[in-house]
């Protein structure tokens, strides 16, 4: 029995992924190469924009012959767009046997159990697929580096961006205990990972009281992963402005293993649309943040996130998002036209920035990210950097640039490379 998965968007999503194998993987199910091999796939959606919705719904009517080719084949659809739009899903392609929307992922155990069991034997697979020993429960499954462990620490968000569904399709938010975090981390580190990447939809807003009593935030908890025995890195994805407090700054300065990398997601740099973004700050406190970033962690990289053509954007605004993003410097960043998604507060104001214009500033706010970017890689040709080595010659720099190098190569191990250059958004080095 087979098993393959696709989880669009996020890392979060790709992280969910796994979480959604687990059950299979546990029945012996073991990865396929490519759906044609599978007995089973899982499409882990994504609803963030249109184009990522469309994606799905276009893998889903994609995989209607390879169900009917084998109509015992499994078929189950997960995630985002699951969330928002499961009904219709199984209105629309009644050759999906499971829709599992976001905010089930904790029922999703007992839901899979009872959509397979009808179907196939557990005893039979577990012996076929443990008889080889190429699969136990617990594999990863869709994550690219055995070296790299994701772990979640937290779902949903409290926010209310107008723009944005993620609140609507993970609900509210709801933290795990610093036990269970820790206690994952130990385990992965045990087998294997050098690298914890904890995730949440807003990471740093974590805070839970321990038996104790006493209150853990997310500094606490960056603290006490990097201790964790085998840990030498901890990332994390994706922070949001209002909890980059002078805690969180002094936490990742006195933590060796954090990574020197902050995805600071800006949105825009017109306070005027920051307020009806509903961000919660402007376009100097924002930066002012970054700056005390800046100041606390010596080397530390930015990066962030942009949304061109959000309703009644003119021209004035969007410089004033250029100048936000001369004056942040990001190392890199993720630049995005405006989708406007159904029962957001801002899809009810007209979508009303044309395509060409959106297009047109999109293109202008990537020459300058891409220039920045460039700059950055350009500045380490010459250096040596410290890298994990994610999957055998590949891997990230501390500081969060993708590196790729000629010589000594092995999952999970830290190398000083020397950057000799660059092609696309990759460092290009030697280890010896
Ligand atoms: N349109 C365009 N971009 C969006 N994002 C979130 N919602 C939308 C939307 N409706 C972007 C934001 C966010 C990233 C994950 O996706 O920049 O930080
Ligand atoms: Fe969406 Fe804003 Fe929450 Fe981020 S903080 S997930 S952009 S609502």
């Amino acid at each position: 029995m087979r098993l393959f998965v696709v989880s669009l968007g996020c890392q979060m999503s790709v992280a969910d992924g796994g979480e959604l194998a687990a059950p299979l993987l546990a029945r012996g199910f073991r990865p396929a190469a490519a759906p044609e091999d599978a007995d089973a796939v899982i499409l882990n959606t994504c609803t963030v924009r249109q184009h990522a919705e469309d994606k799905a719904l276009s893998l889903i009517g994609r995989l209607r012959p390879w169900k009917e080719e084998r109509p015992e084949r499994v078929l189950i659809v997960a995630g985002c767009a699951a969330e928002r739009l499961g009904e219709w899903i199984r209105g629309r392609f009644p050759h999906v046997d499971l829709v599992v929307g976001a905010k089930s992922i904790d029922d999703y155990p007992r839901l899979v159990e009872s959509a397979l069991a009808s179907r196939f034997d557990a005893l039979r697979e577990s012996r076929e697929a443990f008889a080889d020993g190429t699969a136990a429960p617990g594999d990863p499954i869709g994550w690219p580096s055995p070296a790299v462990a994701p772990l979640t620490i937290m779902r949903g968000c409290n926010y209310s961006c107008s723009y944005c569904i993620v609140p609507a399709v993970r609900g509210r938010e709801s933290y795990r205990a610093l036990e269970a975090v820790l206690a994952e981390a130990r385990e992965k580190a045990a087998a294997g990972a050098r690298e914890i990447l904890l995730l949440g939809q807003t990471v740093n807003s974590w805070r839970a009281r321990g038996p104790d009593g006493i209150e853990r935030r997310f500094p606490d908890l960056l603290r006490a992963v990097a201790a964790v025995p085998g840990v030498a890195r901890v990332r994390f994805e994706s922070p949001h402005p209002f909890f980059l407090d002078d805690a969180l700054v002094a936490a990742i300065a006195e933590t060796p293993a954090a990574g020197l990398h902050l995805h600071l997601p800006a949105q825009s740099g017109s306070d005027r649309l920051l307020s009806r973004m509903r961000r919660n700050y402007t376009a100097a406190s924002f930066l002012e943040k970054a700056g005390r970033l800046r100041a606390g962690v010596p080397g530390i990289e930015v990066s962030t996130d942009i949304i061109v053509g959000f309703p009644s954007e003119t021209d004035e605004d969007f410089a004033r998002t250029l100048d936000l993003v001369e004056r942040l410097r990001p190392a890199w960043a993720y630049t995005f036209k405006y989708s406007p998604r159904e029962g957001t507060d801002a899809a009810a104001a007209p979508d009303d920035v044309p395509a060409a214009v959106k297009e047109e500033r999109l293109a202008r706010l990537n020459a300058v990210c891409d220039s920045f970017a460039e700059a950055a890689l350009d500045a380490r040709i010459g250096r040596t950097v410290e890298v994990l080595d994610e999957n055998g010659g590949y891997g990230r720099t501390r500081d969060g640039f993708r590196a790729r190098w000629d010589g000594p190569a092995q999952p999970g191990r830290l190398r000083t490379v020397r950057v000799t250059g660059k092609s696309k958004r990759t460092l290009r080095g030697e280890c010896t």
